[in-house]
């Protein structure tokens, strides 16, 4: 196997989402832990160790203590490369959150044994199902008190409306917990509670048929409730097939416990098992690009402003779709049409910045970005151009109107929106025939209205007025050549257009958009933009 194929092929990229709490850090720090990419617990970013908050803005993380930021990491385990994309986790997410899971194959989903699904994760599993990622889940926490497990699966089935399938089963929970059922190799891993808080914890197999050894390991009346349970389970839930998980109407369910390390090894083995290496990208005329072409190409999926304070640089993370990156290469970005060399391409290994040479399909680098690169252009080979289909724009769920205290600052103001927009934490809107001195702000999470105004005032020097408007939804007219005024519309829906002249609707109610719907025949809504 050539080399290029051979470093492609070991490559698996996945974004881990979670409600805050739920363990994400705690998992992906477990996983770095295996792969040697740290040697510690306690060095990932989390509320107490919030070591890479290094921009201006990101004061503001710390005095709420929380993260806006996604990262990325990369770590080797057992001759895989395996590529963490992390997303916010707050309720407060913003559209970048969405944006994230765009760049990644596959997803892991961590869910608070005692809790089950909570709103961040309904949102984002709707993402999931739109693009068919591959979700596999992790159901943590089992060292507490926790939920039914039939329940939990049964609430997976029906709210995100795909199939189940426990690759082990627990057997109790909190002080109970003795340990998962492997289905597929028909015996069980206990747990220890002597280990509890240990790095490596030794599980020890044992067959379940082997009762007397059961008995002694997990009580009789716990051998028995399995057994039952195990019975259950064969006879009525989803058979395994690797074709569902991989497209996403299947979902391969864990129990284990994040922090006393139980059950994150057997979850990262059967992962690279059911998972493929990188997928090929559409291209925005329909054809596909195959990971395995040797000429590079990438697309950006996130800019991330002011990491360092002294300039006014942007991070540009780019998901490599084909071929190989190399360092001192020219490439073209096809949006701006201009050659260029990509200036000291950087990953995150764990908590460290590191100067790339290269890297390959599957992979995300972040550049230095001089404000060039937008949300879904595409870097590639100049001999070989590819455009990939852009990535749609999330629909906000707050809105605001915004305008500048002093008026002469109105250069300052508009620069100011118009690059954050740019960066992708806002989309701004006007008022048909109007101009730029007030603009209606659209955000997906309501802590990107403090994120604007802090960082134009610290960044741009401008300060502003903000009302928040009591629009929730908003609806792209895709009629082409349609007179919006002459619409017979809800008093309180409003017509606004974006930067691009699309004609959109705001409303305060689903009832209004039914409304707009009813009233006048053939109007056609969606509730993204895919320019
Ligand atoms: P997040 O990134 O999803 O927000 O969650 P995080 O890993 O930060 O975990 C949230 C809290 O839950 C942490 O406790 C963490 O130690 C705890 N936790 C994670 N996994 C497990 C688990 O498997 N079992 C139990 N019992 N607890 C778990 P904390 O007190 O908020 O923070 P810390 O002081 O431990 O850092």
């Amino acid at each position: 196997m050539s080399n290029l194929k051979n470093e492609i092929s070991r490559r698996r990229t996945f974004a881990i989402i979670s409600h805050p709490d739920a363990g994400k850090t705690t998992l992906t720090e477990k996983f770095l832990l295996y792969g040697g990419a740290i040697q510690t617990a306690g060095s990932v970013k989390g509320k107490a160790t919030a070591k890479h908050a290094v921009s201006d803005w990101m004061e503001l993380e710390k005095q709420r203590g929380i993260s806006i930021t996604s990262s990325v990491m990369q770590f080797e385990y057992d001759g895989f490369c395996i590529n963490i994309l992390d997303t916010p986790g707050h309720q407060d997410f913003s559209e970048d959150t969405y944006r994230t899971l765009m760049a990644a194959d596959s997803v892991v989903m961590v869910i608070d044994a005692a809790k089950g699904i909570e709103a961040q994760t309904r949102k984002l599993f709707k993402v999931c199902a739109m693009r068919h990622i591959p979700i596999f889940t992790f159901i943590n926490k089992l060292d507490r008190e926790a939920r039914d497990p039939f329940e939990l699966l049964d609430e997976l089935e029906k709210e995100f409306g795909i199939g189940t399938y426990p690759v082990n089963w627990p057997i109790g929970c909190g002080v109970s917990f003795k340990g998962v059922f492997d289905r597929d190799k028909r015996q069980i891993l206990t747990f220890n509670e002597f280990h509890k808080g240990q790095e490596k914890l030794t599980a020890i197999p044992c067959d379940i048929t082997d009762t007397e050894k059961m008995d002694e390991l997990i009580g009789e009346y716990q051998r028995a409730e399995l057994v039952d349970q195990i019975e259950l389970l064969d006879g009525a839930s989803f058979e395994f097939d690797l074709e569902k998980v991989q497209k996403g109407e299947l979902t391969p369910v864990f129990f284990g416990s994040a922090l006393t390390n139980f059950g994150v090894e057997p979850f990262l083995e059967n992962f690279l098992k059911m998972t493929t290496s990188p997928l090929p990208r559409k291209s925005a005329d329909g054809t596909e690009v195959s990971p395995f072409d040797e000429n590079f190409s990438a697309f950006v999926f996130k800019i991330q402003a002011n990491m360092n304070k002294a300039h006014r640089d942007r991070i540009t993370f780019m998901r490599i779709c084909s071929g190989k990156f190399e360092r001192n290469q020219e490439y073209y970005h096809l949006q701006g049409k201009k050659s260029m060399r990509l200036s000291q391409p950087q990953q995150m290994m764990a908590e460290e910045r590191q100067v790339i040479n290269e890297a390959y399909a599957g992979d995300i680098i972040g550049v230095f970005d001089p404000g060039i690169f937008s949300i879904g252009d595409t870097i590639c080979t100049a001999k070989n151009q590819v455009e990939f289909e852009g990535i749609p724009t999330f629909a906000p769920e707050h809105f605001a109107m915004i305008e500048q205290k002093d008026s002469l600052k109105r250069k300052q103001f508009v620069k100011g929106v118009e690059q954050i927009a740019q960066e992708g934490a806002i989309q701004i809107f006007h008022e048909p025939n109007s101009g730029m001195e007030r603009v209606i702000v659209g955000v997906v999470g309501v802590l990107q209205f403090e994120v604007l105004e802090y960082r134009l005032k610290n960044e741009y020097n401008v300060e502003v007025i903000r009302n928040n408007l009591p629009y929730q939804y908003i609806r792209w007219i895709r009629n082409k050549d349609i007179d919006v005024k002459s619409l017979n519309l809800t008093s309180d829906t409003k017509w606004v257009q974006d930067f691009k002249g699309n004609n959109i609707l705001i409303f305060t109610s689903e009832w209004n958009i039914g409304w707009a719907l009813d009233k006048n025949e053939g109007l056609i809504l969606e509730d993204f933009n895919k320019d």
